[in-house]
């Protein structure tokens, strides 16, 4: 088995990155070959809308023709048994580099047909792993769910069975007193990240084991 985690966060060690790595740890603990790719380390656009991956019998057909880092980053997600995206939530949505990354990834695999195909050559399992600011309450509150559940339904047409999980008011700076934050209280952010953080990175493991057809 080999499973693919992509970190959608310019940060290569901060928790987007932590949980990816927990859920890679998951899915190695049943065997399961693990690569890890930080989206920021590789250069690559977003879309650019030529249609090179729907025309008929195109040389490029159900595949993106734009030649860049991805390109490669595609070949080896085609024989992967499962891929898990992370990302931080950026003003309501995935970071940038991670929404650039899911349309190149997504749309050449969508078939324009009523109702939508995969031109995915397998049927594999996918994970998201988000993380953020805001509590549960304000999560839901702002409609944040929404989100979530348009995304796992574009994967589940595209790979599969899909699954995401959450990790809330993420600890966001090594030291609070150096920045401008009177959002936030240091010390409750502090005792979250020490107490409840572990637990996500549990939940984040055992995503990574099931992705993987473990238990
Ligand atoms: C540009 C920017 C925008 C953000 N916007 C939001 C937001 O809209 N909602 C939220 O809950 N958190 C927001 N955050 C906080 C991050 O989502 C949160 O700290 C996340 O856990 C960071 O991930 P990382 O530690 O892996 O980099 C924002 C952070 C940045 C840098």
């Amino acid at each position: 088995m080999k499973i693919m985690a992509f970190n959608g966060s310019p940060r290569n060690k901060w928790n987007t990155a932590t949980l990816l790595e927990k859920a890679l740890e998951g899915a190695a603990s049943q065997g399961a070959d693990t690569e890890l790719i930080h989206l920021y380390d590789l250069d690559f656009k977003g879309c650019i809308s030529c249609f090179a991956c729907k025309i008929k019998e195109g040389e490029s057909y159900g595949r993106c023709a734009v030649q860049d880092d991805l390109t490669a980053v595609f070949s080896k997600i085609e024989k992967a048994d499962a891929i898990i995206l992370g990302s931080p939530i950026y003003f309501g949505c995935v970071s940038g580099e991670m929404r650039s990354f899911m349309e190149r990834l997504l749309f050449p695999y969508l078939r324009y047909t009523d109702p939508p195909q995969s031109l995915f050559p397998n049927r594999i399992e996918t994970g998201f792993i988000y993380t953020m600011n805001v509590t549960e309450d304000q999560m839901k509150e702002w409609g944040y769910l929404q989100l979530f559940n348009h995304h796992e339904m574009i994967l589940k047409i595209i790979f599969g069975e899909s699954e995401y999980m959450c990790s809330f008011d993420t600890y966001q700076f090594d030291d609070y007193s150096k920045v401008l934050a009177t959002r936030f209280d240091p010390v409750k952010k502090k005792q979250r990240h020490e107490e409840v953080f572990p637990l996500d990175c549990q939940k984040a493991f055992d995503m990574g084991m099931r992705l993987v057809g473990g238990k």
